[in-house]
Parts: structure tokens; C-alpha cells; sequence
């Protein structure tokens, strides 16, 4: 199996060298745990160091913020956007907004348009609430993951949680339909980082300190708490 690399320093070891190609894998976690640094870090990776062309799809936040929130990293990002190596795509929904399968199939044209090998949704959530319609949600989902696929496109959702430990997703049925979920937490002034699933791989299952440094994100494979003192 083909492996994409996360651009996150010292999780590939955790996941047998990265995330399976055409996966899609939902980066979930409470509000501050880092879910949007994590996904640009890894579309950025993708375009700088492996010649992966990504594209961004952002719901709310507009382009501003998104460099408020990278730019202590010094990641050219705009040089990226230059050169069509990474896209952002501010989205919009047109037509029927509760069609979620039919806006879903639209971000996947956007991702075949530019050729992209990486694709990030920032985030799910924002995407399905446009209905509260759990079946449409789910059938879009699983559409979208299915496409994705078919591209060999690998796929990072950020998905907003409650923040509690046991909790992966917003709507109750992301969790199943992705192939891999990346769980992130915050217990002030600490943040963690543990591998729920990866379908096909023997991933590490502990939790790890999860460190924001100069050049983004860490993880040390060595470190690790338990379970039970992940707070909640
Ligand atoms: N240099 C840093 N050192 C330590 N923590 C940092 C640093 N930069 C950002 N953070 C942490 O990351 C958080 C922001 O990360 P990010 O925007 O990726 O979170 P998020 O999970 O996407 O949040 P939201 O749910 O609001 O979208 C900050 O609130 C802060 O806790
Ligand atoms: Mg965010």
C-alpha cells in the first residue's frame, strides 16, 4: 500500500509511514486543538516537500485568517498558491443547499480540476450544517470519501467535537465512514495527540503530548500518557 506523509514530525512512525493513499481521515478534536494548523501543515508539506499539489477547502474561515494562523510558522503558503501547488477554495454551496451529496460532488471537481493528491475540509462540520438531515449527511459523506478515492486523492476532514475524549465527530455517524481518525485534545496547557483508527495499518494507539514549535507540529513517538489521564 502507498503511504502519504503526514508533514507532521513524528507521527508517520505511528501509522507505518503515513496515512493510506486515497484515505480519508477525519482530524477531530474540541475548539483550539490545533485541527486547522494540523491540516495546513500537511497540505503544505505535500505541495513544498513531496510535490503533492492540495487543495484547502475552507467553509468559514476566510483567507485572512487562515494566514493569521499559519504565519508564525513561516510557511509560504502563498508562494505555494503562486506556483498551483496548493489552492484555497473558499466554499459555497449553490442550488439546493440540503443537496449535500450534490455540493459534495463539487468539491471533488475542484480537486480533480487541479490535479490534487491531498485535499483538506475545514471543516466537515460547517459542510453538513447545512441540513440536519442525518441520512443526507451520511450519504454525502460517503460520497465524497468515495470520490475522493477514486482520485487517490488523501483527504484530511476536521471535524469539530465536544472536546471529550470519547468523542470523534459532530454528527454521530463521521466516525464510520471515514478510514482513519486523528483525535486531538486540549487540557490547558497541554495538548495531545492519539491514532482512533487507520484502517489497513498497525497504528500506535497512545496518547501523545502534541507540540506547536517554530516549524509546526511534533510528535514525540517515545512520549506518551495514559488513557485514563487524558482529563474529560
Ligand atoms: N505557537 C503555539 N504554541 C502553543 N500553542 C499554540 C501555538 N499556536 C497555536 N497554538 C494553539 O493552537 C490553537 C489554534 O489552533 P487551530 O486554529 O488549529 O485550532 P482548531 O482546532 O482549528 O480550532 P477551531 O475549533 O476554533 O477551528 C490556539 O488556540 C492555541 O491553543
Ligand atoms: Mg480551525
Amino acid at each position: 500500500m502507498n503511504r502519504v506523509k503526514s508533514g507532521i514530525s513524528g507521527l508517520d512512525e505511528l501509522t507505518e509511514g503515513g496515512f493510506p493513499e486515497g484515505s480519508s481521515v477525519l482530524i477531530s478534536g474540541g475548539p483550539g486543538t490545533g485541527k486547522t494548523i494540523f491540516c495546513m501543515e500537511y497540505l503544505y508539506a505535500g505541495a513544498h516537500d513531496y510535490d503533492e499539489p492540495g487543495v484547502y477547502v475552507t467553509l468559514e474561515e476566510g483567507a485572512h485568517n487562515l494566514w493569521w494562523n499559519v504565519q508564525r510558522f513561516k510557511w509560504d503558503v502563498q508562494a505555494l498558491e503562486r506556483d498551483n501547488k496548493l489552492k484555497i477554495y473558499k466554499f459555497e454551496p449553490t442550488g439546493d443547499y440540503t443537496d449535500l451529496a450534490s455540493q459534495a460532488k463539487r468539491i471533488v471537481e475542484k480537486a480533480r480540476q487541479v490535479g490534487a493528491k491531498r485535499l483538506v475540509i475545514d471543516s466537515i462540520t460547517a459542510f453538513a450544517f447545512w441540513t440536519n438531515d442525518k441520512a443526507k449527511i451520511r450519504y454525502s459523506i460517503y460520497v465524497l470519501i468515495e470520490e475522493l478515492r477514486k482520485l487517490r486523492c488523501t483527504s484530511l476532514l476536521a471535524c469539530e467535537t465536544s472536546g471529550r475524549k470519547n468523542d470523534f465527530s459532530s454528527f454521530g455517524v463521521e466516525e464510520f465512514l471515514v478510514d482513519g481518525i486523528i483525535s486531538l485534545h486540549f487540557f490547558p496547557p497541554s495538548h495531545y495527540l492519539t491514532i482512533r483508527k487507520m484502517r489497513g495499518t498497525n497504528h500506535d494507539s497512545n496518547v501523545h503530548p502534541l507540540k506547536f514549535g517554530d516549524n509546526g507540529l511534533s510528535v514525540d513517538p517515545k512520549a506518551t500518557i495514559s488513557w485514563d489521564d487524558l482529563k474529560d
